[in-house]
């Protein structure tokens, strides 16, 4: 059975990709940050294991990822780089924590989590790695300029590391969701949120099950000529 790891794994878009794995026969491992009694719910409801380690941080990252192989005795085939916080406000506003924040939780997690599996992937010649970018890392989006930055950087690690991985039976890529119906987006202020579903084509805010399905495409075997990719599913904006 292939273990995949899911990055921000137990709420919005994560939990509905950690359901989604298990449902399709992965041993599924939901990493969480802070928040155990969502985490303890979401093990309660799916008997999904979780763990807790803050991704923004490498030593933690060693640590939880060498606790998940302890206790299900195998390496990660899969890995879902999904955790990710949003701090929004126009730049010239911007805290300078928020901007390390952003950066920490949603880029430098990716290369924190690739660094520490990515060693045992190439051994076994087989891994697939899904990166959470963003629409609004394509296109920018009044107040998120670290947000965007963090999101754009991560399709530029993804082409790399796609690269460097081809040769190791390792897929690299990064699926851009739009604006999908989660915790997230529900902090929206509603004038906006119309604005926003006015750019959107169809019409609607995303529903996390159209990126979970996405996700279940890139890590199955047969994917294994897709790498250093980007999916958008993003309602049709054009970017
Ligand atoms: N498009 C165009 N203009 C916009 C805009 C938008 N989406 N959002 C705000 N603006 C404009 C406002 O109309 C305003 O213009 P004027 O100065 O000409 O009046 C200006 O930008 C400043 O906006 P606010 O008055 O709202 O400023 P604020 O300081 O009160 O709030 C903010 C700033 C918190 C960033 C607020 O604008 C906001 O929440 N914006 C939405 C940010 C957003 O879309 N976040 C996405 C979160 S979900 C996510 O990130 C998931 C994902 O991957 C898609």
């Amino acid at each position: 059975m292939k273990i995949a790891l899911v990055t921000g794994g137990t709420r919005g878009i994560g939990s509905g990709i950690s359901r989604a794995l298990k449902e399709s026969g992965y041993l599924v491992v939901a990493n969480y940050n802070k928040d155990i009694d969502t985490a303890e719910k979401f093990h309660e409801e799916t008997e999904i294991s979780v763990f807790s380690w803050d991704v923004s941080d490498y030593d933690s990252c060693v640590r939880g990822v060498g606790e998940v192989r302890d206790a299900l005795g195998g390496d990660v085939d899969v890995l879902v780089n999904n955790a990710g916080i949003t701090r929004d406000s126009m730049f010239h506003k911007m805290d300078p924590t928020d901007w390390h924040r952003v950066i920490g939780t949603n880029l430098t997690s990716v290369f924190n989590m690739c660094r520490v599996v990515i060693p045992t992937m190439r051994e076994k010649k087989f891994g697939r790695i899904i990166n959470m970018s963003s629409v609004n890392g394509l296109k920018g989006q009044v107040g998120q300029t670290n947000y965007s930055a963090a999101k754009a950087g991560i399709l530029g690690f993804t082409k790399a590391l796609a690269l460097e991985s081809a040769s190791k039976g390792i897929t690299v890529n990064a699926i851009a969701p739009g604006y999908i119906s989660t915790d997230m987006t529900d902090t929206i202020r509603d004038d906006i949120k119309e604005k926003i579903i006015g750019g959107i084509p169809v019409g609607r805010f995303g529903k996390i099950d159209e990126i979970a399905h996405a996700v279940l495409y890139l890590a199955d075997e047969r994917a294994s000529y897709v790498t250093g990719t980007t999916l958008n599913i993003n309602g049709g904006q054009y970017l």
